[in-house]
Parts: C-alpha cells; structure tokens; sequence
C-alpha cells in the first residue's frame, strides 16, 4: 500500500464551478487529506474558492496543476465534453482521478482514458453519485440478498428545468440528455441488471430549446434490451417551467420476478413559509450546520477512502466505458432513427 507524504493525501481539483465546489468543500473536510490546489479558467473563482479552503495554488492553467508533484489525487469537475484531455494528462501524470460523470461524451474519448488509466496504474473512479443515494442503495442491498428475485424491467426518468440548459449551464449545447441526465439512471438500472446493453433505439425531438439557440435536443426517450434479457426505459427532458419547486423531476420503477421497488428521490419533505414566502425541499444533499450531507459527500468520501487504503473505487474507468457506448448508442440511435446493436 503506497504511504502518502505525512499520511496525507495531497488532492488538487480542476474546475470549480457548480460541481467542483462541491469536491472542494468535501476535501476539505475530510480527514488525512490535505486540498493543495484549485484550477478554474475564472482566475477569480479559483482564488476565491483556494482563499476560503486554505489550498496553497489557485490556477488558471490545468497543466501547471498537474506538474505539481506533490499532488497524489485530483478531482475533475469540468463539462462534460472537456474530460479526456484532462484526464488523460492526470493519468499520464501519476495522479489518482475522481472524474465526474459522464465519463465522456464519446465511446473514443472514453476508451483513451481506460487506456492512460491501465498504462499509469493509479485509481479512477467515475463519480455516479446517486449510488450513495440510500434508496438506490439499498435496493441493491436487497437486489443481492435474493429478496427481490430477478430484475426484469427498469422504468427511469429524470428530468431538468429549463434553467439547468440555459441559465446554469453555459455550455449545454456541448453535451447531450444521454451524457447529461440519463446516464445517473443508466448506471443504476446497470448495476442492478448485472449485464450490458445489447441493443438500443431512442427518438428525440428540438423544439424549445432550438427556438431559443441552443443546440441540444429537449428530450430523449431510449429503450435498451440488455445481453440477459432485461429491459430498461429511460426517459429525460430539460425543459420543465422554472415555476416547477424543484430543479429535478425523478421517478424509477424496478420490476423483478418476486419484488417491485418504486423510487421517488424528490418528495417535499420539508415545508417552510414565512409572511413573504413559501417553499418545500426535498434535502437529498445540501449543508448542514455549514457542512455538505448526502450522496455528493459520501461518493467523493468513497474515492478518498479508496485511495487511503488502497482498494479499487465501486465505479471503474471500465463500468464507465460500458455506460458510455451504451449512452453514446442513444445518441446515434435518436439522429439516425435506427436500432444500434452493441
Ligand atoms: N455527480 C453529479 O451528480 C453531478 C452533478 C452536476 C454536475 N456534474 C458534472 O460535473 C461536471 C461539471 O459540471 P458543473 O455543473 O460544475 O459545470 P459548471 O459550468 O458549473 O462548472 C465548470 C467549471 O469548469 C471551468 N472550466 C471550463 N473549462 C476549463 C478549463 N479548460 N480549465 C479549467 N477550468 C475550466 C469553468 O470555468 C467552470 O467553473 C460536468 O461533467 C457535470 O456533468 C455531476
């Protein structure tokens, strides 16, 4: 087992937007770890994130982050259709990597990270947080115990708000529904399936977010039949009012031989009005006396721990690139209107 300088783990995180905050005030909780530096092309963000958490180097370039040797880890939190170079460069680099979903947004891109990862021999994990979260988790739990029988058919949507693609998101005409939302769902319904996509067709449609410039499809809807028979419906859209009270909409059926699972991760569970105003959250991950809780914690805390002592993360660089030639098939499936067989 490889014993870190002080018995810390030096960890650096390339982008710190949404996600990448996240990361940042994770690693910085934990224990044994020590967050030395903090890349975002916003120089401003960088400092101000690197000046709140205590990291010495605060980076505009990824490059010179990397070239820092006494970083043993990084985190990459960059967009979706940004992962490869980066990764590979982290790999090359000596570097363990937590790189956040999608893996990437090409089966190409993909399989070169595989590669960089089996030629460098550190750890990769790919972060589908939503396996942390307890009811996914537990279904698997279940699912292993033999409590449930066989899994038959998954029904999974997952759906945005418009603000996600035009005001979150800056570059959300660079990804895809597949690579952007269906791929948290994909990995469950995989995980539970045990079993890899066999052959896929899928249709989308631009209407909403064509009309307003943006290049991405508003919805998909794909069908997979797995190599051992099961089936599995995925469906998502980011185009819901921005009235709706909460930025996601999800809803996922598991239907086994002896056992049906039924999963709503969004229901209010807690209500607060004041003279003013009135709102209801369903507290899936957010902080509590200033601290992150919830599945983000515990995923990133998972590839942490994996690195500390030396055991292989729960979602490999191999489980990524079986997700992303199943996701990228939907992609090619809903432009050509054909069944694509894997
Ligand atoms: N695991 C999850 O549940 C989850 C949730 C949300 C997002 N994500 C993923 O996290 C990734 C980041 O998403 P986000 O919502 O934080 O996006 P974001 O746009 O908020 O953040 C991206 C950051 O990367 C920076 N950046 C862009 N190009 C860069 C470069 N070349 N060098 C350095 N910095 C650069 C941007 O300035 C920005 O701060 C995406 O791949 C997304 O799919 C995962």
């Amino acid at each position: 087992m490889k014993v870190y300088a002080d018995g810390n783990l030096r960890y650096g995180v390339i982008g710190a937007g949404i996600q990448g905050q996240k990361h940042i005030e994770v690693i910085d909780l934990m224990p044994n770890t020590s967050l030395i530096a903090i890349c975002d092309a916003q120089a401003e963000r960088a400092r101000s994130m690197a000046l709140k958490h205590g990291a010495q180097h605060a980076l505009v370039d990824w490059q010179e982050l990397l070239a820092l040797d006494e970083i043993d880890a990084v985190s990459i939190a960059l967009p979706d259709h940004l992962h490869r170079e980066v990764t590979v460069a982290a790999l090359e680099a000596g570097k363990h990597v937590l790189l956040e979903k999608p893996m990437a947004t090409s089966v190409e891109d993909a399989e070169a990270i595989v590669e960089a990862q089996k030629a460098a021999g550190t750890k990769l994990m790919i972060n589908w947080s939503n396996r942390w979260m307890q009811a996914f988790a537990k279904t698997k739990e279940r699912l292993d115990a033999g409590d449930l029988g066989d899994p038959l058919y998954v029904y999974a949507r997952l759906n945005n708000t418009l603000y996600v693609p035009t005001q979150m998101l800056s570059w959300s005409a660079n990804t895809r529904l597949p690579f952007w939302l269906i791929c948290h769902r994909y990995d469950i319904a995989r995980w539970y399936f045990g079993s890899e996509a066999k052959k896929v067709t899928a249709v989308s449609r631009s209407v909403v977010l064509k009309e307003k410039g943006i290049d991405t499809p508003d919805f998909y809807q794909a069908t997979v039949e797995f190599e051992d028979g099961q089936v599995g419906n995925f469906e998502s859209c980011w185009i819901l009012p921005e009235s709706m009270p909460y930025l996601v909409d999800s809803k996922f059926q598991l239907i086994c031989t002896s056992g049906y699972v039924n999963i709503d991760p969004t229901p209010p569970v807690h209500q607060l009005a004041t003279e003013e105003a009135y709102s209801h959250e369903g507290f899936l991950f957010g902080n509590v006396f200033g601290e992150p809780v919830g599945f983000v914690r515990n995923a990133i805390e998972h590839f942490v721990n994996c690195c500390l002592t030396d055991r292989t993360p729960m979602i490999t660089g191999e489980d990524g690139l079986q997700i992303t030639r199943a996701l990228a098939a939907m992609v090619e499936a809903a432009e050509t209107g054909e069944a694509v067989y894997l």
